[in-house]
């Protein structure tokens, strides 16, 4: 037990955050008795910009997270102290100072020395593969023009991110294993993006493979138009019209005809239909597809087998249940069609909650008796006619 008061615990944290030229990081956590925490978890720390130094707290509510900078002076560290965070944990670059209020709200705390050292790099170069301050993220909207995430975007940021540790080493594997031939500069790694929105995704793969040494050329298409100008506008701005370009089109009239990796991210409902088919069509050798709603299947599922009401009777699990169905029965198709399928989790957008990705390698495995068994009892037992089969060229 401290001979300190809770009080006097809290001036000392004070007093070292203020030296703000020895501070590591700060990390506020867990909710004292009796109290609520605005925020489950508030992490500061010291990041220069533009040679200023500020202090960057990001705050974490379970899977989003915001931040903002302040000047030191104007953080509101002591309101934050003060707030009902059970756990506090400073470390500076002589050593650490950690406190825990105990159910009683007394203060324990810990102190260590040792050596420290202070990273003021704003961008976490280390863990962050693309640069919050790439003149991309930049133009797209992500960061502003300090080259700061904003935090409206910082999950449609760390979607990217995530998105791009998914490709990467999937395109790699499938280029080491001969599926995809090795990009050169005259016959570059082909990319579509089917549903492409506001194409921050397929910007991030065109910047982020081309930052590695890889040529490609991608092409962005989406149903409207106002998405094909902006995009382009920002593909001229940034100087790489000539291997990256949109088109204002249907993914099922698209006149692409062929790309060697297809993504499709949260395309609405039957749109992610429209996309696996045309993957299947063309032959693409890569597909990453995370659907989005799904009605079509569910829409059909009027006579539920036996015991299965068991489920369906509740709405919200017969929902779930149907895009379950939905996406194994596509996943099934796939596979049928000579390509090795996974479900992954990749996390949903600001669109949908879904956090399901189909993970697709064009193996040319000749389809499987049995397994085109299984796909016929399925869609016989449920009386359902999935869409996408009624889209693929047999
Ligand atoms: C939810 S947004 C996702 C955008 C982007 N892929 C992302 O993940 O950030 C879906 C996009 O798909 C487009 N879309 C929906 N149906 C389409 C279709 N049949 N053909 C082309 N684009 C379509 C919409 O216009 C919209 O921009």
């Amino acid at each position: 037990m401290s001979n300190q008061s809770l009080e006097e615990v809290f001036q000392e944290f004070e007093s070292l955050f203020a030296s703000s030229e020895k501070l590591v990081r700060v990390v506020l956590s867990g909710r004292r008795r009796n109290m609520q925490t605005e925020h489950e978890r508030i992490d500061l720390r010291p990041v220069l910009l533009k040679e200023v130094l500020h202090i960057q707290v990001a705050y974490s509510d379970g899977r989003a997270m915001t931040t903002k900078n302040f000047l030191p002076d104007k953080t509101p560290f002591s309101q934050y102290l003060r707030s009902g965070y059970a756990n506090v944990l400073l470390e500076h670059t002589a050593g650490s100072m950690s406190l825990r209020i105990t159910k009683k709200g007394e203060p324990l705390v810990h102190r260590t020395q040792e050596a420290k050292a202070q990273h003021l790099d704003h961008d976490r170069s280390k863990t962050r593969l693309l640069d919050p301050a790439d003149p991309f993220l930049i133009a797209v909207g992500i960061s502003d023009k300090e080259g700061v995430i904003k935090p409206s975007k910082a999950d449609k940021y760390r979607q990217v991110e995530e998105f791009l540790r998914l490709l990467v080493p999937t395109l790699n594997a499938a280029i080491s294993a001969g599926h995809i031939p090795s990009p050169t500069t005259s016959n570059p790694l082909t990319i579509v993006d089917l549903g492409c929105g506001h194409a921050y995704l397929t910007f991030a793969a065109h910047q982020y493979l081309r930052k590695q040494g890889i040529p490609v050329s991608v092409t962005g298409i989406d149903v409207r138009t106002d998405s094909r100008d902006r995009n382009n506008e920002i593909a001229q701005k940034l100087g790489i019209a000539k291997s990256i370009e949109f088109r204002a089109e249907e993914i099922a009239d698209t006149q692409v005809k062929s790309a060697h990796v297809a993504i499709a991210l949260h395309a609405c409902d039957t749109a992610t239909d429209d996309a696996i088919a045309w993957c299947i069509n063309s032959g693409a050798q890569l597909a990453l597809i995370a659907p989005c709603c799904h009605h079509d299947v569910q829409a059909q599922m009027h006579e539920i087998p036996e015991p299965w009401s068991m489920l369906t009777r509740h709405g919200i699990m017969k929902e779930r249940l149907g895009d379950l169905l939905t996406d194994a029965l596509r996943m099934q198709i796939m596979k049928l069609r000579g390509y090795r399928v996974e479900a992954i989790e990749f996390v949903g957008g600001e669109h949908t909650p879904r956090n399901l990705m189909i993970r697709a390698v064009k193996t040319g495995a000749a389809p499987d008796a049995a397994e085109q068994k299984r796909y016929d009892e399925m869609i016989a037992l449920w009386k359902v006619k999935p869409a996408l089969a009624s889209l693929i060229n047999h």
